[in-house]
């Protein structure tokens, strides 16, 4: 056996297909969608009409695996499997690709078996193995397991569930069932859709569109077995038949493409005031918040009348919207409202108990550590409000409450149109708690209403800005480091104007509150180093620009974004980029594109994978 360090498949894409269209396209179709969960390399398993099974696995991108496929399987097929896998740890080699075979069995995971050791060595599996995955510790074991089973696939299964230990998202075939392909699934999403053209199983709904728009999600403890014809479900504990609940995606699969647009992202970008109108407008009645239509109305009242604090928790990009809620809203409400990031959150004592509401935010819905903190805050007592925008994920099933984001698909790693609706939507969720503990006024309630419909209007403006930005980038995609600075609500909406800026042009960005510049940061300052300071909160602006005026002194290269109206020096910047005057808890939405703006068009000028960043994925679903 060849040994390159056991790896743990984390954050994969998987689909499997059974039907009456070309497999390897439903197949390959389905990984490049599903390509933003992960891209070190894919993998597909194909029968085709003689029966015979064919794997074809490399390092590298799906575009680069098809003609490989191509050249090797030329017969018609008609059921498989594929996976494009995200790793930790371990070398990113062909031998390391799913699917894997043993015996009759292919298979592929998304997850981690965290036994692995203690099976291989139960099972006496070392000379078995080529590559270093625990996923083909488990194929290895569920081919013996079947042999020893008669073939039986069903048992065979749930045997197999009894003794791994982590968590799984596993799509099995085995070789003398030529027409099904099987799936199981421990805390790893999975959906599965039947249609006259067959039947569909996949990591997120993504994969599906272009098939169906009826879904059902996989629970727990539950096999699922896709032919051509069925798509039937079982109990994990009693092997009896049971029923799917269908359920029906809103999204098109058009708002899927690139619609000629050079990346995703651009295209995402562009579609924040869609986005952002579509999340707001069935919220909005004459002026008021109605959040009936997501179930919160009188029971969450009580709730919300009673709670002494209110803990919001993400990752990221999410994070950094619940952020902007925290700061916005804790005056309002007058209680804690503390943000916490999830992955400290769910190992810290955060003291959240039955009279704490814990709001997490979500694009995907399936970010582990989210969906831990989450799990924690219930067992305390506490009520949780999720903030997703993938229908049916796993944060929306298991919150009390679920507020969907309605930005369609968000396909490029990079963060953007999602973070927006989760501004507006934690906005319209805090003042809604604010109003029903009469800690606002009716006017309040109104005019933040008015602004995020205003808001709107001043997407469309700061998006005209992308000329100017496309020149001003120049500077900033030649150099080393950047700096992000910014006070109070500034501040915050330069951690993710940083974040974007380094996940995709890989240049070195930090956020900074810039009243602790002078307390060691200011030493990084050279001739040169872009500085992007945001100024948009009128109470601190005049203490803000004296901060920029010190960093100027030591000759940083500064380019301010500014609300229109707020008086400045005119050589305190090297370029200044004004967006409209509007009220200051609502700058944060042409703030967002204006920096997302600057980080596309660095990474473009770098010619940089813009959709599909190094080392990143978009779906993070372990810890
Ligand atoms: O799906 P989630 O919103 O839970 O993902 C959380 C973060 O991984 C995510 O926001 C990430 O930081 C962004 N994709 C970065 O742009």
């Amino acid at each position: 056996m060849a040994f390159f360090g056991y790896i743990g498949v984390f954050m994969c894409g998987i689909i499997g297909f059974s039907g009456k269209l070309d497999a390897k396209k439903v197949i390959l179709d389905g990984l490049t969608t599903l390509e933003y969960r992960g891209y070190d390399s894919c993998g597909v398993c194909l029968v085709d009409t003689d029966h015979k099974f064919s794997i074809v696995k490399s390092t590298g991108k799906v575009v680069d695996l098809l003609p490989k496929v191509d050249e090797i399987i030329t017969k018609e097929t008609h059921v498989g499997i594929g996976h494009t896998r995200w790793a930790t740890h371990g070398g990113v080699i062909t031998e390391n690709a799913h699917p894997h075979h043993a015996g009759l069995v292919n298979l592929i995971h998304n997850g981690i078996i965290e036994n692995y050791l203690s099976l291989r060595e139960q099972y006496k599996l070392d000379n078995a193995l080529e590559g270093g995955t625990d996923t083909e510790i488990v194929a290895n074991i569920l081919n013996l397991i079947y042999k020893k089973n008669k073939n039986e696939p069903l048992s065979s299964i749930k045997k197999l569930t009894d003794i791994i230990k982590g968590t799984f998202a596993f799509l099995i075939m085995f070789e003398d069932r030529p027409d099904e392909v099987y799936a199981i699934k421990h805390v790893s999403p999975l959906v599965c859709a039947k249609s006259n053209d067959g039947s569909f199983i996949a990591s997120d709904i993504t994969a599906l569109m272009p098939y169906t728009k009826e879904f059902s999600v996989i629970e727990e403890g539950t096999i699922v077995c896709a032919d051509k014809d069925s798509l039937k479900a079982y109990d994990l504990k009693t092997l009896k038949e049971i029923s799917l609940k269908t359920e029906t995606i809103t999204w098109s699969v058009d708002t899927a493409k690139k619609d000629g647009y050079n990346h995703f992202m651009l295209k995402e970008i562009h579609e924040q005031c869609t986005a952002l109108e579509n999340t707001i407008k069935p919220r909005i009645i004459d002026f008021n918040i109605d959040l009936s239509n997501d179930g919160i109305e009188d029971n969450a009242y009580e709730f919300f009348k009673k709670i002494e604090k209110i803990h919001i928790v993400a990752c990221g990009t999410a994070l950094h919207a619940g952020k902007v809620g925290a700061s916005v809203f804790q005056d309002v409400l007058n209680i804690p409202v503390d943000d916490y990031i999830a992955s400290e959150y769910r190992y810290s004592n955060t003291l959240t108990n039955d009279k704490t509401l814990v709001i997490v935010l979500s694009q995907s819905g399936e970010t582990i550590d989210t969906l831990a903190s989450l799990e924690k805050a219930k067992s305390k007592g506490a009520k949780v409000i999720s903030i997703v925008n993938v229908k049916g994920s796993t944060i929306a099933r298991n919150s009390d409450y679920v507020l969907y984001t309605h930005a369609g698909p968000e396909i490029a790693v990079a963060s953007t149109k999602a973070y927006t609706v989760q501004v507006a939507t934690i906005y319209l969720l805090l003042t809604k708690i604010a109003s029903v503990r009469s800690a606002i006024d009716r006017s309040y309630e109104k005019s933040v209403c008015e602004n995020l419909y205003a808001s709107i209007e001043n997407i469309k403006t700061a998006l005209q800005k992308e000329n100017e930005i496309k020149d001003i980038v120049k500077y900033i995609s030649s150099s080393h480091d950047a700096f992000y600075i910014g006070r109070g609500l500034d501040y915050v909406f330069s951690l993710e104007g940083a974040l974007k800026l380094k996940e995709i042009s890989y240049i070195h960005t930090e956020a900074y509150a810039a009243g602790e510049l002078k307390h060691g940061t200011i030493a990084l300052i050279e001739d040169g180093t872009p500085v992007i300071a945001v100024c948009t909160q009128s109470d601190i602006a005049t203490k803000f620009l004296s901060n920029v005026k010190e960093v100027k002194a030591r000759n940083a290269y500064v380019i301010l974004i500014i609300t229109d109206g707020i008086k400045y020096e005119k050589d305190l910047a090297d370029i200044v980029i004004k967006i409209d005057k509007v009220d200051d808890k609502f700058s944060v939405f042409p703030v967002a594109v204006i920096t997302q703006l600057i980080a596309y068009y660095t990474a473009y000028t770098k010619g940089l994978d813009i959709d599909k960043p190094r080392n990143l994925a978009k779906s993070v679903t372990v810890e």
